[in-house]
Parts: structure tokens; sequence; C-alpha cells
């Protein structure tokens, strides 16, 4: 946001003058001394800039300066040259008025430097690119050049402008620079071979003898050494703070830049060395025949080395010291110079040369500098003529100098009357009449065509006869006696014959800066300007192109008999050309104000500066300025700077602001006849009422800050709660989305999964059925000894397929067992008790398992062999077969016939079915055998019973596991008996009557064969040897 200032805010003093209350002289030189004490230089008389020569370098004129003061309005910052530069610049580039920057004050004031800094600003806001920058630094570049030749070092300033100087910069329609031209006024060439006390040559003498090289040096046939030259003042050849060396390296520099060639350069050079020659030259008289004196060249060195330098004869030249040719309707006449007259014509030359060749720098660099286009320009001028001047000895040139000061004045005067005169009508506004000193009578005191001094000078050159200056100043007392500006001793005015501070050969001029006492000595010449023919022809026939160029006069094909114009002729001719150009432009002031006599910074003489306050006529200025009405502001900005002071205003008004400012006027009781309205301004007559309405706004501010401090707060506390509200909403939403999101993923997945076992279900139920009618078609037999079933199709049913085929098992067996008779069944009764007493136990009953067990094998009661037998035992036979009785001795065996009844075992021979011994069951407490394929068992008889009395049964036979089978069951059948125990070991013990004997299985070696032995080992021990499977 554009930030609104005002010239009004952080003023020191008052930044413009036209709000200074009280208005008197005094006040007015207090505020420029109070801005000048707080480094403010510039201050504001309206629209004209006050400037106070600081005489130290300020901070003020740096890049981010420019920045602040582009495109700003005049009165928005405080008062600046570049506010100034800025306003001109715009109003050319964006209304299409010429502008003209007028630059004065008296010497030393500080014009050139605010004309240099004008240029820079309007270089540093104008267009840019390659070739305009090119433009931008040739037109800044000719500044140095041209102080090279044309300033000096006088009393008053160090680098003091000894020529007039404006220079327009053209620029296109867009405001790009395009090139300038530079217009110069009469140098002040006297100084060429004269200088005041403490004063010295131009600067180019000093800075070509301390910063050339030595080879430069040589071929221009110099001396480093400022002594050696009659034309350099010497007392004060070197000035504090100017390094000439370093300035001559610059100059060069620049010279580049702005366009010149190397040979042009050194053309220059060899010019500015033949005027240092040419000061040495000296003269002595030589007696001539008729009476008269003639001038000699004292020591010919110079002269000779002044020829070299130059390509001249050195006899021509030489000749034209001495001799005078004066041509008279086709005559010629040489007469003789006399020492004074050579020393004339020499200083003459001298003179010349310089000052002509100062015009063609001018020239040369308008050549450079010129725009390069035909179309319509816009232009800037700037001018920067030399100060208003009054020395001790005033001459000539301070006279002209001073008319045009004068000049300037004048237009000065006009212009801003003008312009305010207008302003009140364009605006409506009654306009009251101020008293104001008008020069205009000066001016025409000087210029007068029919008596102004410089006519009289004319008139004087031109008559015929004797004259002098003496006649001149006659001629001024009479003719100017009468006016009231023009003062002299032998005047017909009495009133200053007595003055004894006006000396007779001078007169005196009240001007609008001063009164200035003119010595009268050399008007004449000077105003002619004369040099003799025979040197300007010396010089022509030089062989030295510039130098021929500087003197065309000396053509001999084109001898012109005309005088030539006069040098006041001449300066007042363009004087006047100069204000006709300015009275086209657009006017913008600059006034620069000495602040003392020393070139000190920090020091501020009141005496000093109340004078140039006067002549400049800044109070008439502030007068006029204020005559009606002292401060004027277009009604938009006014209404913005002031519209808080009222409640319709504030913030927005929305009618026009002329309205606007009418209300808020009227709400704030401003008296009536303090204020007019314009047609675009608002005219306020006293700076009380300005201050009253600033002070009513200061005050309005503080209470605004802590109002927008307030809102501000507010608002930045609103927008974080916002923000942060606003965040909650998108985290919210974001974690809900979330949130949402796996939720549904979750319900996708549980779906998905529900579906697939669904899915899966229902194929499942589908292979199941195929699986179950499969199954149906490839049934197993019902063998239960049948081990196949058909192949699991499908991994998921290994369980039931496996639990199917066990139920189809246990239906098999079942349907099996069903079919079972009462016999068969106790056959597989006992089949299955022998599967349990011996399976996995003993190696013998796998083989047993396939034969039936038949019980009786030997058929007892139909053999009538065993009739006898059969008699003694009246019980149902249950087992009749024959074992063998392994004889306790030896471990052979003996054949016996073993019968099993329900109530005891007997053991008969089998021969004669004789009974050898009966037990009754209940007797028997255990039966042993081993784990052995073999036959053998130990039936054990419980001790103490009458059985047991001949000792235990070690038994062997084929049909062990049925034998053993049946003795368990017919135990386990009665009630009343303890079960018989089977003891499965490789090693029991056998009751033999009183011995216990231990019977041992072993496995047998290949060499027993298959057959199972049984060998007495000793008393205790019979070992069997069973064959390995
Ligand atoms: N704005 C400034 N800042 C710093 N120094 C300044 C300023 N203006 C002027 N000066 C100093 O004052 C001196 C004289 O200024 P300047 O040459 O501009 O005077 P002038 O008015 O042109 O005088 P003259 O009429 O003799 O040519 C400068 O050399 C410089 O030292
Ligand atoms: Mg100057």
């Amino acid at each position: 946001m554009e930030v609104k200032t005002s010239l009004l805010d952080n003023m020191i003093g008052v930044g413009d003058m036209v709000l200074l209350e009280p208005l008197s002289e005094e006040t007015f030189i207090e505020n420029l001394h109070k801005r000048f004490e707080h480094n403010e230089i510039y201050t504001y008389i309206g629209s004209v800039v006050i400037s106070m020569n600081p005489y130290k370098s300020l901070p003020i004129f740096t890049a981010d300066k420019v920045e602040e003061y582009r495109n700003r309005n005049f009165y928005e910052l405080s008062p600046h040259i570049y506010a100034l530069a800025d306003e001109a610049y715009r109003s050319l580039r964006d209304q299409d008025k010429d502008q003209c920057i007028l630059i004065t004050g008296e010497s030393g004031a500080g014009k050139t430097e605010a004309s240099k800094l004008v240029m820079s600003y309007v270089a540093a806001v104008c267009g840019k690119g390659q070739e305009v920058n090119k433009v931008k630094e040739q037109l800044l570049q000719s500044n140095p050049v041209l102080e090279a030749f044309g300033n000096a070092k006088t009393v008053r300033n160090d680098n003091s402008s000894r020529f007039g100087k404006y220079m327009d910069i053209e620029f296109d329609f867009k405001g790009d620079p395009l090139g300038g031209v530079i217009s110069n006024y009469l140098l002040e060439k006297s100084r060429v071979v004269k200088q005041p006390r403490g004063e010295r040559n131009f600067h180019v003498f000093y800075q070509l003898l301390s910063g050339a090289s030595e080879d430069t040096l040589k071929k221009l046939k110099l001396d480093r050494d400022f002594s050696k030259y009659n034309y350099l003042s010497l007392d004060s050849a070197t000035v504090n703070g100017l390094d000439d060396a370093a300035n001559f390296r610059t100059v060069r520099n620049a010279m580049q830049i702005v366009g010149f060639m190397e040979d042009e350069v050194q053309s220059v050079l060899e010019l500015v060395a033949a005027v240092l020659k040419l000061g040495n030259i000296e003269f002595k008289p030589e007696s001539r025949v008729n009476g008269f004196d003639e001038s000699r060249v004292k020591d010919k060195n110079d002269l000779k080395e002044m020829c070299e330098l130059l390509g001249i004869e050195q006899s021509v030249l030489e000749r034209a010291f001495s001799f005078r040719t004066v041509e008279a309707k086709m005559e010629k006449v040489s007469t003789t110079l006399n020492v004074a007259q050579a020393y004339y014509a020499r200083d003459a030359l001298a003179k010349n040369i310089y000052s002509r060749m100062f015009s063609w720098l001018v020239t040369r660099i308008n050549e450079s500098i010129k725009a390069q286009t035909k179309s319509r320009k816009k232009v800037m001028g700037v001018l920067d003529i030399y100060g208003f001047e009054i020395f001790e000895d005033n001459s000539f040139e301070q006279f002209i100098i001073n008319y045009c000061n004068e000049k300037l004045q004048q237009i000065f005067i006009e212009l801003t009357l003008r312009e305010e005169q207008e302003e009140y009508v364009r605006e409506g506004i009654e306009w009251t009449n101020i008293e104001y000193f008008n020069n205009a009578i000066i001016c025409d005191l000087i210029e007068n065509n029919q008596n102004g001094i410089l006519a009289m000078l004319d008139e004087e050159c031109l008559r015929p006869g004797t004259v002098t200056d003496e006649t001149f100043l006659d001629k001024l007392n009479t003719v100017c006696a009468e006016h009231q500006h023009f003062e002299s001793r032998l005047s017909k005015n009495s009133k200053f014959l007595t003055d004894h501070s006006l000396p007779h050969n001078c007169f005196r001029i009240q001007h609008y800066a001063g009164k200035v006492l003119y010595r009268v000595e050399g008007f004449v010449d000077k105003n002619n300007d004369l040099l003799y023919r025979d040197l300007s022809q010396a010089m022509y026939k030089a062989n030295h192109s510039l130098m021929k160029l500087l003197f065309p006069e000396g053509n001999p094909a084109k001898v012109n008999l005309k005088r030539p114009p006069t040098a006041g002729f001449q300066f007042r001719a363009s004087v006047g050309t100069l204000m006709k150009n300015l009275l086209t432009k657009n006017p913008n002031y600059i006034r620069c104000i000495k602040p003392n006599d020393k070139k000190a910074a920090q020091v501020f003489t009141d005496s000093l500066v109340c004078h140039q306050v006067r002549y400049l006529g800044l109070m008439e200025n502030v007068r006029v300025r204020r005559a009606g009405y002292a401060f004027r502001q277009p009604y938009e900005p006014c209404l913005e700077r002031y519209k808080m002071l009222c409640k319709q205003t504030w913030p927005h008004w929305k009618g026009p602001a002329r309205e606007g400012v009418e209300v808020l006027l009227k709400d704030l009781e401003v008296p009536e006849d303090e204020f007019s309205y314009g047609r675009s301004k608002i005219f306020i007559r006293n700076p009380r009422t300005l201050f009253f309405l600033e002070e009513r706004r200061r005050q309005c501010l503080e209470d605004l800050a802590t109002l927008i401090q307030k809102i501000y707060r507010g608002w930045k506390c609103r927008t974080h709660f916002l923000l942060l509200k606003k965040s909650q909403v998108v985290v919210a939403a974001w974690y809900r989305r979330y949130a949402q999101q796996r939720k549904y993923q979750k319900i996708k997945s549980s779906s998905i999964v529900v579906q697939s076992f669904i899915r899966g279900w229902k194929v499942g139920l589908k292979l199941m059925q195929k699986y179950f009618l499969g199954l149906k078609n490839t049934m197993p037999s019902m063998s239960p000894i049948d081990k196949s079933w058909p192949a699991r199709p499908y991994l998921f049913l290994e369980g039931t397929h496996q639990e199917l085929r066990k139920i189809f098992h246990l239906w098999r067996c079942k349907k099996y067992r069903s079919q079972f008779t009462e016999e068969k069944k106790a056959i597989y009764e006992e089949k299955l008790e022998a599967s349990e007493i011996f399976k996995g136990k003993k190696a013998l009953y796998p083989s047993s398992v396939g034969q039936p067990f038949k019980g009786d094998y030997l058929e007892i009661n139909k053999n009538p062999k065993y009739q006898k037998l059969n008699s003694v035992v009246d019980e149902k036979v249950l087992l009749a077969d024959v074992v063998n009785k392994i004889n306790r001795a030896n471990g052979k065996g003996a054949s016996r016939i073993f019968l099993l009844t329900k109530k005891n075992f007997v053991l008969a021979d089998q021969k004669t079915g004789q009974v050898k011994a009966s037990v009754p069951l209940p007797d028997l407490s255990s039966v042993s055998v081993s784990t052995q394929n073999d036959g053998f068992f130990a039936l054990k008889l419980k001790e103490g019973t009458p059985s047991a009395a001949k000792g235990d049964f070690l038994l062997s036979s084929d049909r062990l596991i049925e034998i053993i089978t049946k003795l368990h069951r017919t135990g386990a059948a009665s009630a009343e008996r303890e079960q018989i125990s089977v003891d499965i070991s490789d090693e029991f013990l056998v009751q033999f009557k009183q011995d216990k004997v231990c019977v041992k299985f072993i496995q047998a070696g290949p060499k027993n064969g298959n057959s199972v032995t049984c060998k007495r080992k000793n008393n205790r021990l019979l070992e069997v040897s069973v064959p390995s499977p």
C-alpha cells in the first residue's frame, strides 16, 4: 500500500516558506538557519527550491533517495532538488511541456552542483537501454570536460564557472533522452593571461602539467614546473582538495566517452601548450631610424617551440609581433608595434586561441551528443550561468556576467508573478496586486538600444577618432547620469561629486543584488576584442588543422574588411535569444544561497545570507506567493489528508472532493474568510489555519493509530481463529474420510471373505456331493481285512475321508461280526483274548493267528486209546493236545497229553493215557512264556497247594498260544478264582521240587538250525536257544 506522506510531516522549521508565520526577514533567515543546522539544505517557496550550499557531502543524493522521490508529488516528501527534477521531468514526459531549470545564485552558491544533480536525477529516472545509456553517459561526461576548460579557482569558489552554460536535453515522446545541445556564453578569457591575486588560470593548465605523462609533456615541449610559465598564477597554483593529476585522467576519460578522437585530444592539448608557450614570449625594444621603438622577441626559444608545436613558420609569427598591417581601401599599410603593443598582441592571441578552442570544444561535444533523429523532441533546458559577482576590481567581464544575472532575475520576477497571476485567474480567484522590486529598469540601463551602457560602449568602439576607456566613461556620464541606478563621480548628477568611494575611472551600478563598482579600463578593448589580422593570418597558415579551423578570418582569400560584432553586442544578442528561449518553456527555479564566505561547512553567516535573500527577492517571492492566500492544494489531496477530522468525510467521501472539503471546513468551523474555493484547489489564506488543521490531524492520527492497532489486533486474532477453525474442519473431514475409508475397507474385505466362504461352501457342497457319490461307487469290499480305501480327491476332505474310512471299517466289522454263530463268536473271543495277551509281546503269536483254535485235537472221547483217560475226566474237555514235558535234568522233552477242563488240567502219558498229573486250576498261580518264537511255557503252581509238591511244569507246544489263551479264559470264566496271570519274559524261574531253576531264552546262532533246543547249563539254569526269525 502506498503511504501518503506530506511535506508537512516531520518538518524542521517550515519546509515551505509560504507557511512561515509570522513572515519577516528575521523569521525567514532563522528558518533557513534552523534547517541548515539540521542539514536540511532545501526549502521551498511554493514550487521554487532554495538550496543552501552545505560545503560538505550529505547522504541525500543516493540511489535510494532517487527511488524515494521518483514519481512522487512535489509536496509529498521533504523538500529536495530531486522533487523539483522529478516534477519537471514528469510534466515534460506526461504533459508534453518543455521545461527549463533556472539555477541562480552568486558565485560559489552551488549552481553547477545543482545542475549536475538535476541531470543525474533525470538520467537515473528516464528510460534505460544500451543506446539510451550511451546518450546519458555522454551528456553527463560533457560536464568534466567543460569544467576543466571553463572553470577556475576564484576567491569565491574553487571551481567557479567562468562561462555561462545552457544545456538543452532532448527527449523522445516516451521520455527517453535522445541527445542534447549546449550553448556557451562568453568565457572569461582575460583569465588566460592574468588572474587576480589568490585565483588561478583555468583548471586545464594545471591538470595537464600535473597529470600528463613525461612522454606527453615531452611531445608538447612542456615542463611540469608551473613556475616556468608566466600565464600561470603561482601564489595559488595548488588548491586544497583538488587533485589536478587525477582530474586530468578523469577529463581524458570523459573526452573519450564523449567521443573525442585521440588526435583531436592531442590537438587540443597542443593548443593549451601553445598558449603556455605564448605567455613566455617576451619582447624588447629596438630603436628604429624613424625614432620609434620597434619590439623584438627577446628569447626566441619559446617562440621556436611554439611554432614547432603548431607548425607555424617562425619568421611569420615573429614578424606579426613586430608589425601590424592595416588595410584600407585596397591599400596595405604596415606599421611597427612597440613593446606594449607586442604584449597586447601576444595576450590577445593567447585569449583568442583559448576562447576559440573552448567554443570549438562545445561545438565538438554538441556534434557528439546531438540527437540522431529529426522527429519532434521534448526539451528540458538546464541553465547554469556564472553567478552574480562583486570583486575588488570589476571589469568588463563582471559587467557582462552581472548583466546576465540581472536578466535572469527579470525573467524570474516576470514568470513567478505571471504564473501566480495566471493561477488565480485559472482558479477563478480575485487577484490582489502586490508590491515588489522590478529590476527591468536596471536591465534597461544596460541594454537599451539608444542609451544603454552596452550601446554606448559599442558606439564608442565604432566611432572614428581617438577612443579610450575614458571617453567611454565620459559618454556614460552624460547619457546615464540621470538614471537612478547609475553612479559616477563625474556624472552630471552632482550627488556623487564628493563620494570618495567612487574613483574617477569607475562607474557604479546599483544592481538588484547590490552595488558594483566597475573600472572602465579595458572596456573598449575587451568589447572590440581585436586581434591583429597579421596574427590571425599567421595562425591560419599554421600546419595544424585545429588551429587553422579556429582562425578562418586569417584566410587571405576571404579578407573581410567589415568589423566583427563587438563582444558586448554578441553577448546581448545571445542573452536575448536565451531569454526568448526560456520564456517559451515552463520554468523551474533553484535559488542557490551561499551560507558563508569561507567555503566552510556548518557555518551560517546571517548577514551574508540576509543579503542574498534580499537581492534574490525571496521575501517578495513569498509575499507574491502568499498574496491573498498562503496555501493552496488541489481538493483531492486536501480531502485525503484531512478527511479524518470530520465524521461525514471519514473514512470515505462519496461525492466530489470539493464538496467534501466544504463539508470538512464547515464542520471544523474554520472562519469563512480564511479560505476560498478555487476551481480545482482550496486556497487557505493564513498559514495558521493550515497549522490548525495539521495539529488536529496529528491528534486524530494518534486516535486512529490506536483504532487501527485495535482493529488490526482483532483482525489478526480473528484471522488466526478462522484459520484454526478452517484447519479443524479440514482435519476433521480428512479424519472422517480416513475412518470411513478404513471401515469401508474392513467391510469390503469382510464381505469378500464371507462371499468367498459362501462360494467356497457352495463349491464344497457340490464337491462333497460329488465326493460322496464318487465314494459310493468306489467303496472297498466288505471284508474287514481289506485295507484298500479310495484316494482322497480333495485336500479339504482329508479329515472327513479318514473319519469315513474309520466309520466304514467299524461298520464293516460290525456287519461281519453280526454274522457270527455262538461257537464262532467264542472262537473269535478266544482269538481276541490271545491277541490281547500276546500281540506285540511274543514273537510266536503272529503264526497262531491264522490257525483255528480247535481245542480237542486228540478227540479223546472218540479215540478208544484214551478211554481210560476219558473216564478220569468227567468234565468237558476244553483242550486236548500233545505237548512236550521238559525234563529238568537234561532239558529233553517227553510227549504228554495235555487236557484242559473247566476245573483242572491234566498231563497224561501219550501212549498209555495214564494220568501223570492233574492239577486243579485254582492251584495254578501263573504262566510264564518267553517273548520269542518258541513254544516253551512254564505252569507255575501256588506254593503250598498239594499240586505244588512236585514242582512247576515246563512244557513246550506248537499251540502254546491256544493253550495259554484257553487256560487264561478258563480262569477268567470262573468267578470265584483269580485270573491266571501270564508273564512274558526271556528269563523266568521254575520251581522244580526243591530247586528253583532259571529258564533263559537266547537267540540261537545260525549253526543251530531252525529248531529250538533246550540245554541244562547247570543246576540252576536251563538255556533255551531259539532260532532268530
Ligand atoms: N549540494 C552540495 N553538496 C556538497 N557540496 C556542494 C553542494 N553544492 C555546492 N557544493 C560545494 O560548493 C562548491 C561551489 O559550488 P558550485 O561550483 O556549484 O558553485 P556555483 O554556484 O556554480 O559557482 P560559480 O558561479 O562560481 O560557478 C562546490 O565545489 C562544492 O564544493
Ligand atoms: Mg558554477
